[in-house]
């Protein structure tokens, strides 16, 4: 128990926060992650929940070129000492997780990554990623699918039905080793440098260390109103979570 705990003192863990995205599904004049939810940016509901987090030590933000000075007031507004830096995203979401990996503190032993789309991210999660990672090594927040999910032809015709029982959707916090991480992205870059191949199927980061082989990656339990906000629909049912939490 002593050994858990010293463990569990020495570790540092940092989250890489991603809000890089055009929000272009949302339509929007205002990029998603910056709009207004029950009085707070949609971000920041997220940074604020790593902020006090007991488990997070650091907190790097991932924003477009032109949004790193506003993001920088809003960390001073809202007192988000865990933030440690605002790297500069990409055009595509591994490129702004790479970014933000790159700046991440050397002496870090685990990363959380998380979409800064899901601003409803809870203290338990949290801690489940950071208990999960340190014995995984790799682990993503999923849930259970709970609709039936069909394949189609080409021509829309159902082809087949897939088992559902063993269907789990994935959501962020993706958690890893440090080391493991950093490993398994500087080598989908190299690839892509020798093969000139096209990374555009990426959608997650344990894909990234699916296909290095190296390490298996295990499901966290997640929650099914960690939602990622992308449609104004996702704005009211997040708006109502909130409300609901705070006994509204
Ligand atoms: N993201 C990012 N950099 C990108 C693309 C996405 O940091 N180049 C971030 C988004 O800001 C978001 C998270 O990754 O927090 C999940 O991405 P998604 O929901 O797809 O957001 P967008 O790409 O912004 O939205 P859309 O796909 O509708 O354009
Ligand atoms: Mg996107």
């Amino acid at each position: 128990m002593d050994e858990i705990k010293k463990e569990s003192e020495k570790r540092k863990i940092t989250a890489v926060v991603l809000a890089a995205g055009s929000g272009s599904r949302m339509q929007s004049a205002e990029k998603k992650q910056f709009m207004d939810l029950c009085g707070t940016p949609v971000v920041i509901h997220s940074l604020m929940a790593f902020e006090k987090n007991k488990n997070i030590d650091n907190v790097v933000v991932v924003t477009a070129k032109e949004d790193v000075h506003r993001m920088l007031l809003l960390s001073l507004r809202y007192n988000l000492r865990k933030v440690k830096n605002i790297a500069e995203g990409g055009d595509m979401r591994f490129k702004s997780v790479y970014s933000g990996l790159k700046t991440v503190s050397g002496d870090t032993n685990y990363v959380l990554i998380h979409d800064g789309a899901r601003p409803l991210i809870t203290q338990e999660l949290i801690d489940r990623c950071c208990e999960y990672v340190s014995i995984f090594k790799a682990c993503v927040a999923a849930v259970p699918v709970t609709d039936t999910i069909k394949i189609a032809d080409d021509k829309m015709f159902i082809k087949e039905t897939v088992d559902r029982s063993r269907l789990w959707a994935v959501q962020t916090p993706q958690a890893f080793s440090y080391s493991l991480i950093m490993k398994a992205y500087n080598r989908l870059y190299d690839t892509i440098r020798e093969y000139n191949s096209d990374p555009s199927r990426i959608t997650d980061d344990a894909m990234i260390v699916e296909n290095m082989g190296d390490c298996r990656v295990h499901f966290v339990p997640g929650d099914y109103s960690n939602i990622k906000i992308t449609t104004k629909e996702d704005m009211v049912t997040a708006a109502a979570f909130i409300k609901n939490r705070e006994g509204l």
